[in-house]
Protein backbone atom coordinates (compact mmCIF):
# COMPACT_ATOMS: atom_id res chain seq x y z
CA UNK A 1 0.00 0.00 0.00
CA UNK A 2 1.22 3.39 -0.96
CA UNK A 3 1.68 5.36 2.44
CA UNK A 4 -0.04 8.56 2.47
CA UNK A 5 0.84 12.05 2.94
CA UNK A 6 1.76 13.12 6.02
CA UNK A 7 2.82 16.37 8.76
CA UNK A 8 6.75 17.21 8.31
CA UNK A 9 6.39 18.19 11.86
CA UNK A 10 5.39 16.46 15.29
CA UNK A 11 3.55 19.13 17.88
CA UNK A 12 5.93 19.87 21.25
CA UNK A 13 3.42 22.39 22.77
CA UNK A 14 -0.28 23.42 23.00
CA UNK A 15 -2.78 25.94 23.30
CA UNK A 16 -6.49 25.38 24.48
CA UNK A 17 -8.85 26.63 22.64
CA UNK A 18 -12.47 27.56 23.61
CA UNK A 19 -15.87 26.40 21.92
CA UNK A 20 -18.65 28.92 22.48
CA UNK A 21 -22.07 28.82 21.93
CA UNK A 22 -24.22 30.43 19.07
CA UNK A 23 -25.93 32.70 21.24
CA UNK A 24 -22.42 33.90 23.01
CA UNK A 25 -21.01 34.60 19.60
CA UNK A 26 -24.32 36.71 18.75
CA UNK A 27 -23.75 38.69 21.40
CA UNK A 28 -19.75 38.69 20.86
CA UNK A 29 -20.37 40.00 17.01
CA UNK A 30 -23.00 42.14 18.14
CA UNK A 31 -20.54 44.05 20.57
CA UNK A 32 -17.93 44.31 17.85
CA UNK A 33 -19.96 45.73 15.56
CA UNK A 34 -19.74 42.95 13.02
CA UNK A 35 -16.44 43.95 12.46
CA UNK A 36 -14.28 40.57 13.19
CA UNK A 37 -11.28 42.69 14.16
CA UNK A 38 -12.99 43.37 17.11
CA UNK A 39 -13.50 40.08 18.88
CA UNK A 40 -11.20 38.95 21.61
CA UNK A 41 -9.66 36.16 20.45
CA UNK A 42 -10.77 33.48 23.24
CA UNK A 43 -14.11 34.03 21.43
CA UNK A 44 -12.90 32.68 18.52
CA UNK A 45 -12.72 28.67 18.06
CA UNK A 46 -10.36 28.62 14.89
CA UNK A 47 -8.40 31.87 13.59
CA UNK A 48 -7.99 32.13 9.79
CA UNK A 49 -8.04 36.12 10.03
CA UNK A 50 -4.72 36.12 8.70
CA UNK A 51 -1.37 33.88 8.28
CA UNK A 52 0.89 37.24 9.11
CA UNK A 53 2.72 36.48 12.70
CA UNK A 54 0.46 34.21 14.00
CA UNK A 55 2.41 30.53 12.59
CA UNK A 56 3.90 28.59 15.34
CA UNK A 57 7.93 28.75 15.61
CA UNK A 58 9.89 26.03 15.55
CA UNK A 59 12.28 24.53 18.64
CA UNK A 60 15.18 25.48 16.04
CA UNK A 61 13.71 28.93 16.07
CA UNK A 62 12.89 29.30 20.12
CA UNK A 63 16.65 27.85 20.72
CA UNK A 64 17.93 30.61 18.27
CA UNK A 65 15.97 33.15 20.32
CA UNK A 66 18.25 32.55 23.90
CA UNK A 67 21.50 33.37 21.40
CA UNK A 68 19.89 36.83 20.38
CA UNK A 69 22.72 39.66 20.92
CA UNK A 70 20.72 42.54 22.11
CA UNK A 71 24.30 44.84 21.34
CA UNK A 72 23.12 48.41 19.89
CA UNK A 73 25.77 48.20 16.63
CA UNK A 74 27.15 45.76 15.13
CA UNK A 75 25.03 42.86 16.67
CA UNK A 76 26.28 39.19 15.75
CA UNK A 77 22.36 38.46 15.11
CA UNK A 78 22.50 41.10 12.59
CA UNK A 79 25.24 39.68 10.85
CA UNK A 80 23.60 36.08 11.02
CA UNK A 81 20.48 37.52 9.16
CA UNK A 82 22.46 39.66 7.06
CA UNK A 83 24.19 36.24 5.66
CA UNK A 84 21.05 34.38 5.41
CA UNK A 85 18.41 37.09 3.48
CA UNK A 86 22.43 37.20 1.24
CA UNK A 87 22.29 33.38 1.07
CA UNK A 88 18.66 33.08 0.10
CA UNK A 89 17.70 36.11 -1.79
CA UNK A 90 21.34 36.78 -3.21
CA UNK A 91 20.65 40.20 -1.75
CA UNK A 92 23.89 41.79 -0.16
CA UNK A 93 22.49 45.05 0.99
CA UNK A 94 19.21 44.81 4.00
CA UNK A 95 17.84 46.86 6.10
CA UNK A 96 15.93 45.56 8.81
CA UNK A 97 12.10 46.87 10.27
CA UNK A 98 9.87 45.55 11.87
CA UNK A 99 7.09 44.50 9.75
CA UNK A 100 6.33 44.81 6.26
CA UNK A 101 4.07 48.13 6.09
CA UNK A 102 7.40 49.61 7.89
CA UNK A 103 9.68 48.10 4.84
CA UNK A 104 7.44 49.94 2.37
CA UNK A 105 6.95 52.94 4.16
CA UNK A 106 11.04 53.04 4.81
CA UNK A 107 11.50 52.25 1.05
CA UNK A 108 8.97 54.41 -0.48
CA UNK A 109 10.01 57.21 1.43
CA UNK A 110 13.50 56.76 -0.47
CA UNK A 111 11.21 56.32 -3.96
CA UNK A 112 8.63 57.33 -4.51
CA UNK A 113 6.96 60.83 -5.00
CA UNK A 114 3.38 62.86 -5.19
CA UNK A 115 2.16 62.36 -8.75
CA UNK A 116 3.82 59.06 -9.90
CA UNK A 117 2.89 55.93 -11.19
CA UNK A 118 3.38 52.27 -9.56
CA UNK A 119 2.19 49.80 -11.16
CA UNK A 120 1.84 45.83 -10.54
CA UNK A 121 -0.25 43.10 -9.90
CA UNK A 122 -2.80 43.64 -7.04
CA UNK A 123 -1.05 45.62 -4.74
CA UNK A 124 -1.21 44.80 -1.39
CA UNK A 125 -3.67 47.13 0.78
CA UNK A 126 -0.91 48.37 3.12
CA UNK A 127 1.21 48.91 -0.34
CA UNK A 128 -1.10 50.43 -2.06
CA UNK A 129 -2.21 52.90 0.85
CA UNK A 130 1.69 54.15 1.52
CA UNK A 131 1.68 54.56 -2.41
CA UNK A 132 -1.54 56.53 -1.98
CA UNK A 133 -0.22 58.19 1.02
CA UNK A 134 2.14 59.64 -0.98
CA UNK A 135 -0.65 61.36 -3.84
CA UNK A 136 0.89 58.37 -6.00
CA UNK A 137 -1.33 55.59 -8.01
CA UNK A 138 -1.13 52.03 -7.59
CA UNK A 139 -1.76 50.96 -11.35
CA UNK A 140 -3.41 47.14 -11.18
CA UNK A 141 -2.23 45.06 -13.96
CA UNK A 142 -2.78 41.67 -13.01
CA UNK A 143 -3.98 38.99 -15.82
CA UNK A 144 -7.70 39.02 -16.67
CA UNK A 145 -7.88 35.53 -15.49
CA UNK A 146 -7.21 36.42 -11.96
CA UNK A 147 -10.68 37.36 -11.38
CA UNK A 148 -12.51 34.49 -12.57
CA UNK A 149 -12.32 31.77 -9.76
CA UNK A 150 -13.64 29.26 -11.97
CA UNK A 151 -10.81 29.35 -14.19
CA UNK A 152 -8.18 26.83 -13.66
CA UNK A 153 -4.74 28.39 -14.72
CA UNK A 154 -1.61 28.01 -13.01
CA UNK A 155 -0.48 31.11 -12.50
CA UNK A 156 -3.41 33.70 -11.13
CA UNK A 157 -1.10 36.37 -9.73
CA UNK A 158 1.06 36.82 -13.06
CA UNK A 159 1.05 40.34 -14.74
CA UNK A 160 -0.34 40.75 -17.48
CA UNK A 161 2.58 42.24 -20.19
CA UNK A 162 0.20 44.40 -22.75
CA UNK A 163 -1.04 46.64 -19.55
CA UNK A 164 2.33 46.96 -18.28
CA UNK A 165 3.57 48.04 -21.49
CA UNK A 166 0.74 50.48 -21.55
CA UNK A 167 1.34 52.30 -18.22
CA UNK A 168 5.07 52.30 -19.45
CA UNK A 169 4.76 53.63 -22.62
CA UNK A 170 2.03 56.30 -21.54
CA UNK A 171 3.95 57.83 -18.66
CA UNK A 172 7.38 59.82 -18.41
CA UNK A 173 10.29 57.59 -17.32
CA UNK A 174 10.81 59.95 -14.36
CA UNK A 175 6.84 59.17 -13.35
CA UNK A 176 7.59 55.79 -12.74
CA UNK A 177 9.77 55.16 -9.47
CA UNK A 178 9.22 51.18 -9.87
CA UNK A 179 7.51 48.31 -10.71
CA UNK A 180 5.88 45.88 -7.78
CA UNK A 181 5.27 42.35 -8.45
CA UNK A 182 3.38 40.49 -5.13
CA UNK A 183 4.51 36.57 -5.18
CA UNK A 184 2.23 35.17 -4.54
CA UNK A 185 -0.35 37.51 -5.23
CA UNK A 186 -2.33 37.98 -2.12
CA UNK A 187 -5.29 39.97 -3.18
CA UNK A 188 -5.91 37.77 -6.26
CA UNK A 189 -6.53 34.45 -3.96
CA UNK A 190 -3.00 33.71 -2.90
CA UNK A 191 -1.84 32.90 -6.63
CA UNK A 192 1.56 32.63 -7.73
CA UNK A 193 3.80 34.28 -10.48
CA UNK A 194 5.42 32.10 -13.25
CA UNK A 195 8.89 32.70 -13.58
CA UNK A 196 8.55 33.15 -17.07
CA UNK A 197 6.38 36.01 -16.08
CA UNK A 198 8.82 37.17 -13.55
CA UNK A 199 11.31 37.27 -16.47
CA UNK A 200 9.44 38.84 -18.80
CA UNK A 201 8.53 41.94 -16.27
CA UNK A 202 12.36 42.07 -15.68
CA UNK A 203 12.90 42.17 -19.50
CA UNK A 204 10.36 44.79 -19.80
CA UNK A 205 11.58 47.08 -16.68
CA UNK A 206 15.12 46.93 -18.40
CA UNK A 207 13.65 48.40 -21.70
CA UNK A 208 11.79 51.26 -20.06
CA UNK A 209 14.82 51.47 -17.16
CA UNK A 210 12.18 51.13 -14.12
CA UNK A 211 13.41 49.11 -11.14
CA UNK A 212 11.66 45.80 -10.15
CA UNK A 213 10.93 45.56 -6.44
CA UNK A 214 9.29 42.00 -5.39
CA UNK A 215 6.75 41.93 -2.61
CA UNK A 216 8.22 38.95 -0.81
CA UNK A 217 6.24 38.36 2.03
CA UNK A 218 5.38 35.06 0.55
CA UNK A 219 8.06 34.06 -1.68
CA UNK A 220 8.69 30.69 -1.03
CA UNK A 221 5.03 29.43 -1.84
CA UNK A 222 5.84 31.11 -4.83
CA UNK A 223 8.50 28.93 -5.11
CA UNK A 224 7.21 25.81 -4.16
CA UNK A 225 4.13 26.98 -7.18
CA UNK A 226 6.86 27.24 -9.79
CA UNK A 227 7.99 24.17 -9.01
CA UNK A 228 5.37 21.84 -8.96
CA UNK A 229 3.91 23.82 -12.04
CA UNK A 230 5.94 25.21 -13.96
CA UNK A 231 7.87 23.36 -16.68
CA UNK A 232 11.95 23.07 -16.55
CA UNK A 233 11.77 23.27 -12.79
CA UNK A 234 10.33 20.04 -10.95
CA UNK A 235 13.76 18.74 -10.56
CA UNK A 236 14.97 22.04 -9.19
CA UNK A 237 15.42 22.87 -5.56
CA UNK A 238 13.18 25.36 -4.13
CA UNK A 239 16.38 27.67 -2.75
CA UNK A 240 17.57 27.57 -6.23
CA UNK A 241 14.41 28.27 -7.65
CA UNK A 242 14.05 31.49 -4.83
CA UNK A 243 17.55 32.28 -6.51
CA UNK A 244 16.38 32.30 -9.72
CA UNK A 245 13.59 34.73 -8.60
CA UNK A 246 15.33 37.18 -6.69
CA UNK A 247 17.51 37.43 -9.92
CA UNK A 248 14.51 39.35 -12.04
CA UNK A 249 14.08 42.15 -9.18
CA UNK A 250 16.47 45.24 -7.69
CA UNK A 251 14.93 45.15 -4.57
CA UNK A 252 12.59 43.47 -2.21
CA UNK A 253 10.22 44.19 0.60
CA UNK A 254 9.48 41.60 3.32
CA UNK A 255 7.41 40.73 5.75
CA UNK A 256 8.66 38.67 8.04
CA UNK A 257 5.37 37.27 9.44
CA UNK A 258 4.50 35.28 6.59
CA UNK A 259 7.36 33.19 5.44
CA UNK A 260 9.66 33.20 7.35
CA UNK A 261 7.69 31.82 10.33
CA UNK A 262 8.16 34.61 12.57
CA UNK A 263 5.65 36.64 14.92
CA UNK A 264 6.57 39.90 14.46
CA UNK A 265 9.27 41.42 11.53
CA UNK A 266 10.30 42.87 8.20
CA UNK A 267 12.99 43.70 6.15
CA UNK A 268 14.04 45.56 2.44
CA UNK A 269 16.73 44.01 0.52
CA UNK A 270 18.66 45.11 -2.47
CA UNK A 271 21.18 45.32 -5.13
CA UNK A 272 22.50 48.60 -5.13
CA UNK A 273 24.43 50.79 -2.37
CA UNK A 274 23.07 54.00 -3.57
CA UNK A 275 19.37 52.99 -2.59
CA UNK A 276 20.54 51.36 0.37
CA UNK A 277 22.29 54.47 1.57
CA UNK A 278 18.99 56.58 0.79
CA UNK A 279 16.75 54.26 2.34
CA UNK A 280 18.71 54.20 5.76
CA UNK A 281 18.24 57.56 6.55
CA UNK A 282 14.75 56.55 6.67
CA UNK A 283 14.94 53.52 8.20
CA UNK A 284 16.61 55.35 11.33
CA UNK A 285 14.44 58.16 11.13
CA UNK A 286 11.30 55.24 11.04
CA UNK A 287 12.18 52.00 12.75
CA UNK A 288 15.75 52.32 14.35
CA UNK A 289 19.46 52.08 13.62
CA UNK A 290 20.49 50.03 10.46
CA UNK A 291 21.74 46.94 12.65
CA UNK A 292 18.00 46.61 13.83
CA UNK A 293 15.50 48.64 12.84
CA UNK A 294 13.11 47.67 14.79
CA UNK A 295 13.91 44.24 15.94
CA UNK A 296 15.27 42.99 18.44
CA UNK A 297 18.56 40.66 18.05
CA UNK A 298 16.73 37.40 19.58
CA UNK A 299 13.92 38.29 16.96
CA UNK A 300 16.66 38.65 14.09
CA UNK A 301 18.02 35.39 15.24
CA UNK A 302 14.85 33.30 15.14
CA UNK A 303 14.07 35.22 11.93
CA UNK A 304 17.42 33.87 10.13
CA UNK A 305 16.16 30.21 11.22
CA UNK A 306 12.38 30.76 9.73
CA UNK A 307 14.37 31.41 6.02
CA UNK A 308 15.99 28.37 6.15
CA UNK A 309 12.82 26.65 7.45
CA UNK A 310 10.39 28.47 5.46
CA UNK A 311 12.36 27.65 1.85
CA UNK A 312 12.49 23.57 3.11
CA UNK A 313 10.42 21.53 0.09
CA UNK A 314 8.98 19.24 3.23
CA UNK A 315 7.79 22.01 5.28
CA UNK A 316 6.19 23.96 1.89
CA UNK A 317 4.57 20.92 1.08
CA UNK A 318 3.04 19.89 4.16
CA UNK A 319 1.80 23.52 3.88
CA UNK A 320 0.59 23.89 0.90
CA UNK A 321 -1.00 20.76 0.98
CA UNK A 322 -3.12 21.52 4.24
CA UNK A 323 -4.48 24.57 2.16
CA UNK A 324 -5.52 22.10 -0.61
CA UNK A 325 -7.13 20.11 2.03
CA UNK A 326 -9.55 22.60 2.82
CA UNK A 327 -10.28 24.07 -0.50
CA UNK A 328 -11.12 20.28 -1.71
CA UNK A 329 -13.69 19.96 1.23
CA UNK A 330 -15.45 22.98 0.65
CA UNK A 331 -15.32 22.50 -3.33
CA UNK A 332 -16.26 19.44 -3.49
CA UNK A 333 -19.69 20.21 -1.21
CA UNK A 334 -19.97 22.84 -4.15
CA UNK A 335 -19.20 26.11 -2.51
CA UNK A 336 -17.42 28.56 -4.88
CA UNK A 337 -13.35 28.81 -4.12
CA UNK A 338 -10.86 30.76 -6.04
CA UNK A 339 -9.29 27.78 -8.28
CA UNK A 340 -6.30 26.50 -8.32
CA UNK A 341 -6.11 27.00 -4.54
CA UNK A 342 -3.89 29.69 -3.84
CA UNK A 343 -0.92 29.08 -1.09
CA UNK A 344 -1.57 30.70 1.64
CA UNK A 345 -5.84 30.86 1.71
CA UNK A 346 -8.82 29.50 0.34
CA UNK A 347 -10.46 32.62 -1.17
CA UNK A 348 -14.58 32.20 -1.19
CA UNK A 349 -16.13 33.60 -3.77
CA UNK A 350 -19.10 35.46 -1.91
CA UNK A 351 -20.59 37.16 -4.93
CA UNK A 352 -21.30 33.61 -6.24
CA UNK A 353 -21.94 32.09 -2.84
CA UNK A 354 -24.74 35.22 -1.87
CA UNK A 355 -25.90 36.43 -4.97
CA UNK A 356 -28.96 37.88 -3.06
CA UNK A 357 -27.25 40.08 -1.18
CA UNK A 358 -26.14 43.38 -3.20
CA UNK A 359 -22.70 44.87 -3.40
CA UNK A 360 -23.44 48.01 -1.52
CA UNK A 361 -24.28 45.55 1.50
CA UNK A 362 -20.95 44.28 1.54
CA UNK A 363 -21.60 41.21 0.53
CA UNK A 364 -18.07 38.94 1.97
CA UNK A 365 -18.22 40.55 4.96
CA UNK A 366 -22.03 39.37 5.21
CA UNK A 367 -20.26 35.74 4.77
CA UNK A 368 -17.75 36.07 7.11
CA UNK A 369 -19.87 37.12 9.91
CA UNK A 370 -22.37 33.72 8.92
CA UNK A 371 -19.73 31.75 9.20
CA UNK A 372 -18.61 33.26 12.53
CA UNK A 373 -21.87 32.80 13.96
CA UNK A 374 -22.08 29.28 12.65
CA UNK A 375 -18.88 28.04 13.86
CA UNK A 376 -16.59 30.71 15.61
CA UNK A 377 -14.57 30.44 12.65
CA UNK A 378 -13.05 34.19 12.13
CA UNK A 379 -11.89 34.93 8.20
CA UNK A 380 -11.81 38.17 6.80
CA UNK A 381 -13.13 40.22 4.44
CA UNK A 382 -11.65 40.78 1.32
CA UNK A 383 -13.74 42.62 -0.79
CA UNK A 384 -15.23 46.37 -0.86
CA UNK A 385 -14.77 47.19 2.82
CA UNK A 386 -10.99 46.90 2.39
CA UNK A 387 -11.01 48.11 -0.78
CA UNK A 388 -11.84 51.38 0.49
CA UNK A 389 -13.01 54.57 -0.85
CA UNK A 390 -11.68 56.12 -3.77
CA UNK A 391 -9.47 58.90 -2.41
CA UNK A 392 -10.68 61.14 -5.37
CA UNK A 393 -14.15 60.39 -5.57
CA UNK A 394 -15.16 59.43 -2.46
CA UNK A 395 -17.15 57.21 -3.67
CA UNK A 396 -17.29 53.11 -3.01
CA UNK A 397 -14.49 51.05 -4.60
CA UNK A 398 -16.28 47.61 -5.89
CA UNK A 399 -13.32 45.23 -6.78
CA UNK A 400 -14.24 42.58 -8.98
CA UNK A 401 -13.66 39.48 -6.75
CA UNK A 402 -15.38 39.80 -3.32
CA UNK A 403 -13.57 37.34 -1.25
CA UNK A 404 -13.87 35.35 1.91
CA UNK A 405 -10.58 34.73 3.14
CA UNK A 406 -9.71 31.81 5.01
CA UNK A 407 -5.99 32.33 6.02
CA UNK A 408 -4.30 29.17 7.62
CA UNK A 409 -1.45 29.94 9.68
CA UNK A 410 1.58 28.25 9.41
CA UNK A 411 1.78 25.10 11.34
CA UNK A 412 -0.71 25.46 13.65
CA UNK A 413 -3.84 23.47 13.40
CA UNK A 414 -4.47 20.00 12.53
CA UNK A 415 -6.48 18.35 9.62
CA UNK A 416 -9.27 17.93 12.28
CA UNK A 417 -9.46 21.68 12.52
CA UNK A 418 -9.57 21.84 8.91
CA UNK A 419 -12.55 19.45 8.60
CA UNK A 420 -14.62 21.48 11.32
CA UNK A 421 -14.23 24.63 9.20
CA UNK A 422 -15.09 23.17 5.90
CA UNK A 423 -18.60 21.66 7.99
CA UNK A 424 -18.92 25.15 9.29
CA UNK A 425 -18.99 26.85 6.16
CA UNK A 426 -20.29 24.01 4.00
CA UNK A 427 -23.84 24.53 6.49
CA UNK A 428 -23.69 27.99 5.66
CA UNK A 429 -23.90 27.10 2.55
CA UNK A 430 -26.41 24.54 2.34
CA UNK A 431 -28.76 27.56 4.38
CA UNK A 432 -27.28 30.35 2.07
CA UNK A 433 -30.93 30.95 0.60
CA UNK A 434 -32.14 32.24 4.17
CA UNK A 435 -29.59 34.80 4.15
CA UNK A 436 -31.14 38.28 2.96
CA UNK A 437 -30.12 40.78 5.29
CA UNK A 438 -26.32 42.68 3.82
CA UNK A 439 -25.00 44.95 6.81
CA UNK A 440 -24.36 48.78 6.98
CA UNK A 441 -21.62 51.14 7.76
CA UNK A 442 -22.07 53.31 11.00
CA UNK A 443 -18.41 54.33 11.28
CA UNK A 444 -15.49 54.16 9.05
CA UNK A 445 -11.69 55.86 8.72
CA UNK A 446 -10.71 57.48 5.40
CA UNK A 447 -7.89 54.95 4.83
CA UNK A 448 -7.71 51.27 5.44
CA UNK A 449 -11.08 50.87 7.31
CA UNK A 450 -11.60 47.52 7.61
CA UNK A 451 -9.60 47.19 10.65
CA UNK A 452 -11.70 50.15 12.49
CA UNK A 453 -15.23 49.94 10.70
CA UNK A 454 -18.42 49.77 12.76
CA UNK A 455 -21.34 47.88 11.08
CA UNK A 456 -24.96 47.24 11.86
CA UNK A 457 -27.34 44.36 10.46
CA UNK A 458 -31.24 46.00 10.72
N1 LIG B 1 2.59 42.60 1.38
C1 LIG B 1 1.76 41.55 1.36
C2 LIG B 1 1.61 40.76 0.11
C3 LIG B 1 1.02 41.22 2.50
O1 LIG B 1 0.19 40.19 2.45
C4 LIG B 1 1.21 41.99 3.67
C5 LIG B 1 0.45 41.69 4.88
C6 LIG B 1 2.10 43.06 3.66
C7 LIG B 1 2.79 43.33 2.49
C8 LIG B 1 2.33 43.92 4.87
O2 LIG B 1 3.07 43.26 5.81
O3 LIG B 1 1.55 43.01 7.80
O4 LIG B 1 4.02 42.72 7.99
O5 LIG B 1 3.06 44.95 7.64
N2 LIG B 1 -0.53 40.92 4.91
C9 LIG B 1 -1.27 40.50 6.08
C10 LIG B 1 -2.43 39.65 5.64
C11 LIG B 1 -1.64 41.58 7.02
O6 LIG B 1 -3.28 39.33 6.49
O7 LIG B 1 -2.50 39.28 4.46
P1 LIG B 1 2.90 43.50 7.39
Amino acid sequence: MKLPFSESYKIKMVEPLYRSTYREREQWIRDARYNLFNLRSNQVFIDLLTDSGTGAMSDRQWAALMLGDESYAGSSSYYKLKDAIREITGFPYFLPTHQGRAAENVLFSAMIKEGDMVPGNSHFDTTKGHIEYRRAKAIDCTIDEAFDTTLNHPFKGNVDLKKLEKVLKENARDKIPMIIVTITCNSSGGQPVSMKNLRDVRKMADKYEIPVMFDSARFAENAYFIKTREKGFADISIREIVLQMFKNADVMTMSSKKDAIVNMGGFIAMNNKELFDRASIFNILFEGFISYGGMSGRDMNALAQGLYEGTEFDYLETRINQVAYLGKRLKDHGVPVQYPFGGHAIFVDAKRFLPQIPREEFIAQTLAIELYLEGGVRGVEIGTLLADRDPETGENRYPELEMLRLTIPRRVYTRDHMDYVAAALNNVFDRRQDIHKGLKIVKEAPILRHFTVELERD
